[in-house]
Formats: C-alpha cells, structure tokens, sequence
C-alpha cells in the first residue's frame, strides 16, 4: 500500500505542479493519468461504476466527483479540488487536495486552511484503540468551530483490495463511539467541508455534487495506516 500510496501522492503533486490560469480540467486530468501509468500503476476510478475519468477534478462550488471537460477552463481566483486513486499490486492509494488558481479571496483560503488542518488534527489522533468517533469529532469540531459546515451525504472510508472498505469514517460525530482502530487497519481520512450550509446536490450527470447555495467548498484526503507506533500517511508524495 506505500507503493500504491506514493504514486498517487505523486498524481497529486503533478497536478499541483501543472495547474494553470486557462488550463481545462480534461487536460489536468490527463497530467494525472499519464503520471499514474507510466509510473506502472491504474487509475482506480476510471470506470469505477462506470465513472469516466482519472480524477475527479471540482471546481468552486463543486464539492466532490467533478467530472473533467475540455470546456472547464482554470480561472484566476478558483479554487480547485483534485481527488485521486491508484492501484497497483493489488492495493489502491486514495488522496485528495484543493488547490488554489493564482490569488484566491481570504475567505477561500480560510475554508482550505480549515479543511486541511482538520485533516491533520484528525490523522494525530490514528493509533490502535482510538475510534471512528475521535477522528469524526475532531474534524467536524474544527470546522464547525470556524464557522464552516460538514458534508454529511459522503464519508472517508476504510481502503486496501477495494478502493472503498468497512468502516465508514464520518466527518461528524461523536468521540468514544464507532469501531475501533486496530494495527494493519488502513482508513482514507475525507474532510469535505463547505463555506455556507451544508446542503448539496447531484447535478443530472449522476456524478457531479454541488453546494445549493452556490458557495465554495474544499476537499482533502490521506490514505493513513494505523500502526502500534500511531498514524502513517501513505499518499505523502516523494
Ligand atoms: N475518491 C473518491 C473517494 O474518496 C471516490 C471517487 S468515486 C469515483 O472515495 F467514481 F470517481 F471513483
Ligand atoms: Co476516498
């Protein structure tokens, strides 16, 4: 699963490193699959029930499973969500991370901030015994606490063979409840938290999630193992 991991952490990193005012989000995801086969590995969500990309690529208001067009062009002050799966060896790497376009407002730097340290918060608290409940807490905590607001429709979710597994990990919750983390145990930690309400939508391509109010939301992702020494993130980029 590090093999899986640090590919798809390396997916990411190009697609950081290749957004750009303008560019479509087809093209970014096309940076995102040529990274991924030619390091030896298979985008675990092309074709995943029958989803048509890479990479879910969400811009703005979208929240998750943005599907990639030649027509979305990259603007100056976008916030850019880019979630994505690898699978090589027989295991999947799952990550995810919004990223700015040129200068973005304080107030979308404020929910990426939000959003990503919650990530970090909750991954601290990974080690054997801990429950589902903790790392739901701290994150729905962090960012309710800061006036954000938590998806409740979408969770992080254990990974390994499948690139979706038991348990659920909410982003909402309470501490003390859940099962309960144990060594070997790999679990993809999802924040997904919006700038207004929490309401969202699914636009008629079956895929596409929205905010109903329109306003922004951020996404991010770790594949995290639980060992007897605490939490290892697998989807850090070389
Ligand atoms: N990356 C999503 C997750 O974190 C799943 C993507 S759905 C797919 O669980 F259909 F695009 F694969
Ligand atoms: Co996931």
């Amino acid at each position: 699963m590090k093999k899986a991991g640090l590919i798809t952490g390396g997916a990411l990193k190009a697609a950081g490193n290749a957004i750009h005012e303008g560019m479509s989000t087809y093209d970014l995801d096309r940076v995102i699959h040529d990274y991924i086969v030619s390091h030896g590995a298979k985008p675990s969500f092309l074709h995943y029930s029958g989803y048509p990309a890479s990479a879910c690529i969400s811009v703005n208001d979208t929240v998750i499973h943005g599907i990639p067009s030649k027509s979305e062009k990259l603007k100056k002050g976008d916030i850019v969500s880019i979630d994505v799966g690898a699978y090589i060896d027989g295991y999947h790497g799952d990550s995810a991370k919004t990223f700015a376009v040129g200068e973005i407002s304080p107030e979308a730097q404020a929910l990426m901030d939000s959003t990503e340290q919650s990530l970090y918060a909750a991954i601290e608290a990974v080690r054997p015994g801990a429950r589902i409940g903790d790392i739901s807490h701290i994150v729905q905590e962090y960012n309710e606490s800061r006036g954000f607001s938590v998806v409740r429709q979408y969770v992080g979710h254990g990974v390994g063979r499948d690139l979706h597994e038991d348990p659920e990990v909410p982003n909402f919750g309470r501490a003390g409840h859940g099962p309960r983390l144990v060594p070997g145990m790999v679990i993809a930690i999802e924040p997904m938290i919006n700038q207004g309400g929490a309401q969202v939508k699914v636009l008629p391509d079956g895929w596409t999630v929205k905010t109903v109010d329109g306003k922004l939301s951020a996404h991010f992702e770790h594949t995290v193992a639980v060992t007897a020494d605490g939490p290892v993130i697998l989807t850090l980029a070389e």
